[in-house]
């Protein structure tokens, strides 16, 4: 594993960015920008050894600050949603920025996402620091987050988060990839699987309802490998409410294999494992044909994502596993996307 620096651009407002790539023994590589610790290319090596671009990104920092979707970046204070932008914390409620409707959509308007962060190798690894100050966003807690990233010789982009504020809060990182490991083209012909036996359904503004379903005998039953594609058009009122898949999967306790992903065009397969309780599954739905890296044309599911995480709106539903992190306290977790060739 080895690391070089180069110049990536300047942002409208004078920031510098920086992209830094992470290679493996068998010629992979990860390029990762201080933008929004953002995975701007995910090179992988495909049956037969061709290297194929299996992450969707921008060519520019402008880009990515203005054309949205998040894509490749880490997602913070708290991934995913948070019901009427506000919850309540030891008997004190805190109003967030309503990004999303009236809710709160990943960290609201100036997200870790849109952030520089302070970059540092380390051996072979990348070290990505962010302080977010009490109240910013609406959060309480000076709030101080570092991660890395890592890619092994064995194909594996190691994402490790560490958080840890001076007051009671809540957190949720994740990375919002978008993987096509066909490197173009939709996503409906890849095979996924992913190891949960329940889902969250939503309502109309894409927050749980509190129900932890089963997936038995709907079209969420990925617990073996299925195509995206061969129920996302089915009639099921879960997928009319977003347009295609955009959930979130109960995953077991600790750390383990959360999902696969192959596509048998390129023979790449993905497993990501993660000590989350959650991933949300979204098939690149609101994708509408914006230009990407080298002019490529995103359309409409033409990457998804696999985005490991607490259940969204945790914050306000008691009975789904705590975001809770106590002052002082050390947020710790790790997720791992895994690539090899069949
Ligand atoms: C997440 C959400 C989606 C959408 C995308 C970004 O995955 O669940 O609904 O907001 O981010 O476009």
């Amino acid at each position: 594993m080895n690391m070089k620096r180069d110049f990536f651009g300047t942002t409208a407002d004078g920031r510098q960015v920086h992209v830094f790539t992470l290679k493996n023994a068998r010629g992979e590589s990860a390029r990762i920008l201080d933008l929004g610790g953002t995975v701007q290319s995910l090179l992988i090596r495909g049956r037969g050894g061709k290297l194929i671009d299996v992450a969707l990104g921008f060519d520019t920092p402008g880009e990515y600050l203005a054309k949205g979707g998040y894509l490749g970046a880490i997602v913070g204070r708290y991934a995913n949603r948070i019901g009427g932008a506000r919850f309540a914390l030891n008997g004190k409620e805190f109003r967030l920025y309503p990004n999303d409707g009236k809710n709160h959509l990943h960290g609201g308007k100036e997200g870790f996402d849109k952030k520089v962060w302070e970059a540092e190798p380390d051996g072979g690894r990348l070290k990505l620091r962010l302080f977010s100050p009490h109240m910013d966003e609406g959060y309480p807690g000076n709030f101080g987050v570092e991660v890395t990233y890592a890619f092994s010789d064995d194909g594996g982009l190691i994402i490790d988060y560490l958080a840890k504020s001076d007051m009671d809060t809540v957190v949720n990182l994740t990375n919002h990839c978008y993987f096509n490991l066909r490197g173009c083209g939709d996503i409906l012909s890849h095979e996924l699987k992913i190891n949960a036996r329940s889902m969250l359904p939503t309502d109309a503004g894409l927050i749980p309802t509190g129900e932890i379903k089963s997936v038995e005998g709907t079209p969420f039953d990925f617990t073996e490998f299925k195509s995206i594609g061969r129920d996302i058009e089915a009639d099921d009122p879960q997928l009319a409410v977003a347009g295609g898949y955009d959930h979130n999967f109960c995953l077991e306790e600790g750390y383990k294999k959360a999902c696969e992903l192959f596509c048998d065009e390129s023979g790449i397969l993905m497993e990501v494992f993660t000590d989350m309780p959650g991933v949300q599954f979204y098939s690149g739905n609101f994708l509408s044909g914006i230009s990407g890296k080298g002019g490529r044309i995103y359309g409409k599911r033409f990457g998804l994502c696999l985005e490991t995480q607490h259940y969204p709106d945790s914050v306000n539903k008691p009975h789904f596993p705590s975001p809770v992190l106590k002052a002082g306290a050390l947020f710790r977790s790790r997720t791992v996307y895994k690539f090899g060739a069949r």
